[in-house]
């Protein structure tokens, strides 16, 4: 049984956030993640926020309490904790997705990033695929 866990949430933006501080944000959150070994993908529409975010338990948690005490963002809902076998987004610190018109450091195309291009061999709808993916689709800019 692996030790790890994938959280989803979702929050909305505390007021219309520049790309600068979007960029800002996701240096650090990709530097600390990397540190701590979370992977995941962070989407952003309409001044809303969609994050998964995926490792051990322990290092799950520790970001999650950093990710809840940014005063950019409110309201935030867990909708999914729980133990998985393996990563969804293995490859990404964070992965970024938005319909924001605007350039962002690493603008991945969400595609990409919900499916199997990723280069795992079979595309498995996980529930936080599921999930991510119909917050992309039911969301407009
Ligand atoms: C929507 C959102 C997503 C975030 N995701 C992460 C994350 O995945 N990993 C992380 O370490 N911090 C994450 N953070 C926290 C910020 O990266 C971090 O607290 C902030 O950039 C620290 O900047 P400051 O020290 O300049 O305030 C997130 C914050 C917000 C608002």
């Amino acid at each position: 049984m692996s030790n790890l866990k994938s959280l989803v949430y979702v929050s909305s933006a505390t007021r219309n956030l520049s790309q600068a501080e979007i960029d800002h944000l996701l240096l650090s959150a990709r530097e600390r993640n990397e540190k701590y070994n979370v992977t995941g993908v962070l989407m952003y529409i309409g001044g809303n926020f969609m994050q998964c975010i995926e490792g051990t338990v322990d290092n799950v948690e520790l970001i999650y309490e950093i990710i809840k005490a940014n005063s950019l963002h409110y309201g935030l809902i867990q909708l999914i904790y729980r133990p998985i076998e393996c990563r969804d987004f293995k490859d990404w610190e964070m992965a970024y997705c938005t319909k924001e018109k605007t350039v962002s450091v690493a603008p991945y195309n969400h595609e990409d990033i919900l499916s199997s291009k990723l280069g795992t061999s079979s595309f498995k709808k996980t529930p936080s695929r599921i999930l991510l993916h119909s917050f992309w689709r039911s969301n407009s800019a």
